[in-house]
């Protein structure tokens, strides 16, 4: 059995092509998604359409679908902010199918037919109690009693992989905004053999450029410029900054005086334009 992991497309539909396509070369039984798809890039609705077309694919809830759903959930006329602009853009732009195939989704799942069951959830902490570290280092150690398997998990948006005796924990890595310096498109690869896997972790080279230029041009980019601005950031740098950005906003909305939270639209965009990127960039590496 070989089972290939794709992990927080978000959205970014050209990588998710490349990626299958690379799969397709590579003799794969199932194929597993683990949580967010829907929030970042504006390829949304597409992004879904092309994972519901893959053969008996499993496939859990991320975090960020947790949150459209959650928000699809509240009254509109709130939604004056700056801030959640592209949260907002999203759930105007998801299709009700769409929604209806996010509420759906299982939190985890097992793939369990080997002595060495697959366990997926888009988080390790969801199957296991314990968190990944988000800025890379050490793996975890796993509490006492936890099943033998491999577990398998994204979110952090960074490829790893680590045994714990017969245990092997593997995050895949982002496919559509890698968090770990390489903006190649991340998946992996885990191959039975016998009563263990084999982990295979790979990169996959597409036209970031070219996503680039379709952001700029999408109804997400008009709605949701900051959001945008970042996403492509992240795209180039494979590095996060969002979280940068927001402490920056933070500090810049209490500097003016400024109360409002979620930050208002002139403050939001604001602080944007005040933002020391190289500093923060460089502070959150
Ligand atoms: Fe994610």
């Amino acid at each position: 059995m070989r089972i290939a992991l794709l992990a927080d497309i978000h959205g970014n539909l050209p990588a998710l092509q490349a990626v299958m396509e690379q799969i397709r070369t590579l003799e794969v039984d199932r194929m597993v998604f683990l949580g967010d798809y829907s929030f970042g890039l504006p390829f949304v609705n597409e992004t879904i359409s092309l994972i519901r077309s893959v053969p008996h694919a499993v496939a859990v809830r991320g975090n960020g679908e947790d949150r459209l759903l959650w928000l699809a959930g509240q009254e509109r006329s709130g939604w004056t902010d700056g801030q959640m602009r592209a949260a907002y853009w999203t759930v105007r732009h998801l299709s009700r199918e769409t929604f209806g195939l996010l509420a759906s989704l299982p939190a985890t799942a097992c793939l369990g037919e080997g002595p060495v069951p697959v366990y997926a959830a888009h988080t390790l902490l969801q199957m296991t109690g314990v968190d990944e570290p988000l800025g890379g280092g050490t793996p975890p150690a796993l509490p006492d009693g936890i099943p033998v398997g491999v577990y398998a998990f994204g979110h952090t948006h960074r490829s790893w992989h680590a045994h714990r005796e017969k245990t092997i924990l593997v995050n895949p890595g982002s496919v559509g905004l890698p968090m770990d310096g390489n903006p190649e498109a991340a998946y992996a690869i885990l191959d039975e053999r016998g009563d263990t896997w084999q982990v295979e972790r790979h990169r996959v080279p597409y036209d970031v450029e070219s996503v680039i230029a379709a952001v700029r041009t999408s109804s997400q980019h008009a709605a949701a410029p900051v959001w945008t601005a970042l996403a492509i950031r992240e795209l180039k740098t494979a590095r996060n900054h969002v979280y940068p950005f927001l402490a920056w906003a933070e500090k810049y909305a209490r500097q003016i005086g400024d109360p409002r939270r979620p930050f208002a639209p002139d403050t939001w965009e604001a602080a944007y334009h005040a933002w020391d990127f190289d500093a923060s960039f460089y502070l959150y590496r």
